[in-house]
């Protein structure tokens, strides 16, 4: 993973097309015109997150699920991945070999995904195992996650979900087994078993940052669901008050969140789903509809201008960004088209075949479920 902190490693990723040698415009100009010459060779797929300059390059637009999809089905030796970096690494695990997934700025992470790494889980995964006398606990992560814990899931009978599909994938452990760690965002995990019937006294939450996780064997004993303390620092910025305060102004307004958001935001919200639910939410209501939507402003954006007999508003009055998905830039990606022309492709993401393999059963068994 890159360290977003160090000096040195910024320095190497200023981007590689200065503005003094072209103009916003002309690298827009530049890259719609090497997108078309590079067509039989490469495929863009970008994320609902993406800015407008940069999603008007895709030639797949989806969600985590969707794009994990799309990316198995390739037949080009490049995909170009506008999104973050456990996407990319997805993409890779579910293409062969011969194939080349490329993140066009190599500091597009995940905060969330980097709240939990293979050294930490191994450490729970023990603790959890020897506070049991012999119940099964089958472990899912949400993709959101560094391969090496996708690998993790696969090896251990379990499986990695997306925001789409938790539910379903969350049955399907339960029905394996006794118990169900689930890993790295504590509020998918709550919000989705709070929604299949499991109560909050059922699930306890495990932080690694704490001795132990900061919980006892008896209470391992006790729980149903093993939450792991991570977040998305994004949907956490949405908070109850906001839904109320709309509410309160306009009661006939329709609140709409992802279920990244906190236990609270949900519930106080009209409805909760993934990124596509929410589009396809948008989608289906009445012209004249007024709209608050707690995700990324990106997205909300995006939807206020493509239905405008909408009134579509972000939850926050303050601006949810995802700041890394912000990272890939228009010239980021003329970097990456003009080196996929030369056949020498930059910032490429390749996970390691042992990592891949475990990885790679974990997201077949996902794809199956979908
Ligand atoms: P989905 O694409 O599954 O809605 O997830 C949202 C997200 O935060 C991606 O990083
Ligand atoms: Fe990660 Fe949240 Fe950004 Fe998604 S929106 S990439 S979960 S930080």
């Amino acid at each position: 993973m890159i360290d977003l902190f160090n000096q040195q490693n910024l320095e190497d990723h200023l981007p590689p097309i200065s503005e003094e040698e072209l103009s916003d415009e002309e690298v827009l100009k530049q890259a719609y015109a090497l997108q078309e010459e590079l067509k039989d060779k490469m495929l863009v797929l970008g994320h609902h997150y993406q800015q407008d300059d940069v999603i008007g390059f895709a030639d797949v637009r989806g969600d985590s699920l969707k794009l994990a999809q799309d990316a198995a089905k390739i037949d080009k030796p490049y995909i170009v991945f506008c999104g973050v970096h456990f996407m990319a690494e997805t993409a890779d695990i579910l293409t062969p070999a011969d194939k080349q997934v490329i993140l066009p700025d190599l500091r597009a992470g995940c905060s969330m995904a980097d709240m939990a790494n293979r050294a930490e889980i191994d450490k729970a995964w023990a603790y959890i195992n020897g506070s049991l006398s012999g119940e099964k606990v089958v472990p899912v992560t949400y993709i959101n996650c560094a391969a090496t814990l996708k690998s993790f899931v696969g090896e251990n009978g379990g499986s990695i979900c997306t925001s789409s599909n938790a539910e379903k994938i969350i049955e399907w452990a339960l029905e394996k087994g006794d118990k169900l760690l689930f890993f790295p965002d504590q509020h998918l995990g709550r919000n989705t078993c709070y929604k299949m019937g499991i109560g909050l006294d059922e699930m306890i939450t495990y932080d690694p940052n704490k001795f132990n996780g900061g919980v006892t064997p008896e209470q391992i004993q006790k729980a149903k669901v093993i939450l792991w303390y991570g977040y998305c620092s994004v949907h956490q910025g949405f908070t109850s008050q906001q839904v109320t305060s709309l509410k309160k102004q306009d009661p006939e307004i329709n609140v709409i969140v992802h279920p990244e958001c906190s236990f609270d935001v949900v519930q106080a919200a009209d409805e909760a789903g993934s990124t596509s639910y929410i589009i396809n939410r948008v989608k289906e209501l009445p012209a004249g509809s007024r709209i608050a939507i707690g995700t990324e402003i990106n997205l909300v954006n995006r939807l206020a201008q493509e239905f405008p007999e909408k009134k579509i508003t972000s939850l926050s009055p303050y601006q949810c960004l995802c700041t890394t998905m912000y990272r890939v830039r228009p010239r980021w990606l003329l970097a990456s088209f003009r080196a996929i022309k030369e056949d020498k492709p930059i910032n490429v993401i390749k996970v390691d075949e042992l990592t891949a393999k475990g990885s790679r059963t974990a997201l077949e068994t996902m794809l199956s479920l979908s």
